[in-house]
């Protein structure tokens, strides 16, 4: 089965093909970054006009550079939330106006499966069961896998996501959007140990996490820093960058510790736009080596929304015979756990 794979839930274009036999065919991303750079952030309605600009035409490139054409399609996944609501409509009104044009069966996908599912793409996948850690823009959860479909939330932010985190912490060091990159890219000129930032709710037990504390902290001693000794200068801000991360990667290492103990299991996956961070990965890989448990990822493309990770989800649905009828409906807030196994 060959299915077209649709994401636009947010501010990527990502279409993909993912065939049931061969594996993945190919995948086409268009990233809105510049479109919202000068705001900082993701402006919804820019993202939604956007989508609508680039879908269609993205989905002709990925045919062409496959060499197909659309007949070959056998189904379309497309992102059903959560979401920005406009964003996810565009998606969702194409896929299906496709699915009903080409007669064959469409189904939408929930984003985060599409994100905790992405290592499969990769040529050593995860084994069920295994602990997620997603850690995104908008999502920290610690999730217990038992196989598709079979989600128990163990933990998660109280509030701010530790992508977005990184995103406002980098603000403040007057870094460009999105800032998690960028401060990785910092961090790595940065002294460890210069600033000293707190572990948040390590120190007692529990799987929740809490990350807007850190950007107060980041705040703070920018502002302390600027008081004492002026604006913090180029290497002042690679140290300050340096201690946020590594608070934020400590703290995660920790609490991943801790699911897998807790749950009896030895394999971790990290999905989600932070789990491109190479020190994450550095730090897990040690910490787990430590306790006989293995840690799997994405490639770096497919930690960030993307194409490919729907067409998979959507995909594994699809041949489970699951499918929805014409009506488009998106939901923008969709607890993963209220997911149907397969
Ligand atoms: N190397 C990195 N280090 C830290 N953070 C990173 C890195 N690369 C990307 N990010 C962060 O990942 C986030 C984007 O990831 P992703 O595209 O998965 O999130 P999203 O789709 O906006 O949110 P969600 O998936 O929760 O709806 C941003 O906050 C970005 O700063
Ligand atoms: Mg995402």
């Amino acid at each position: 089965m060959r299915i077209l794979g649709i994401e636009t839930s947010c501010d990527e274009t990502g279409v993909a093909l993912y065939d049931s036999e061969q594996g993945l065919l190919g995948h086409c991303l268009y990233s809105q970054i510049a479109v919202h750079s000068e705001y900082g952030g993701v402006v919804p309605e820019l993202a939604s006009r956007d989508h609508v600009r680039k879908l269609l035409p993205l989905v002709d490139e990925l045919l062409n550079d496959c060499g197909l054409q659309k007949t070959d399609i056998d189904g379309i996944a497309y992102t059903k939330g959560p979401g920005l609501v406009g964003a996810l409509m565009v998606g969702a009104c194409t896929g299906r106006a496709l699915a009903m044009a080409l007669d064959v069966p469409a189904l939408g996908v929930h984003h985060m499966e599409g994100h905790l599912l992405a290592p499969m793409l990769e040529t050593s996948p995860p084994n069920f069961p295994f602990i997620a850690l997603l850690v995104s823009g908008g999502h920290t959860q610690l999730v217990r896998v038992d196989g598709i479909g079979q989600y128990r939330l163990l933990g998660e932010s109280l509030d701010d996501a530790a992508g977005e985190a990184f995103d406002k912490a980098a603000k403040m060091l007057d870094l460009d959007y999105p800032g998690g990159p960028m401060i990785a890219k910092l961090a790595e000129s940065g002294e460890v140990g210069r600033f000293t930032f707190p572990r948040p709710m390590t120190d007692r037990p529990g799987l929740d996490f809490s990350f807007s504390g850190l950007k107060t902290f980041t705040l703070n001693t920018v502002a302390k820093h600027a008081q004492e000794n002026g604006l913090p200068d180029d290497q002042a801000c690679a140290d300050i960058a340096c201690a946020f991360q590594e608070a934020v990667v400590d703290t995660l290492v920790i609490k991943c510790r801790r699911a897998l103990e807790q749950e009896h299991l030895t394999t971790l996956v990290i999905a989600g736009g932070v789990s491109a961070n190479t020190r994450l990965r550095e730090r897990l890989e040690l910490a787990l080596k430590k306790i006989n448990s293995h840690v799997f990822y994405a490639r770096h493309e497919f930690c960030t929304d993307n194409g490919a990770m729907i067409a998979y989800a959507g995909c594994q649905r699809l041949m489970a015979q699951q499918q929805e009828g014409l009506a488009v409906k998106v939901t923008p807030r969709w607890p993963l756990d209220q997911l149907s196994p397969i």
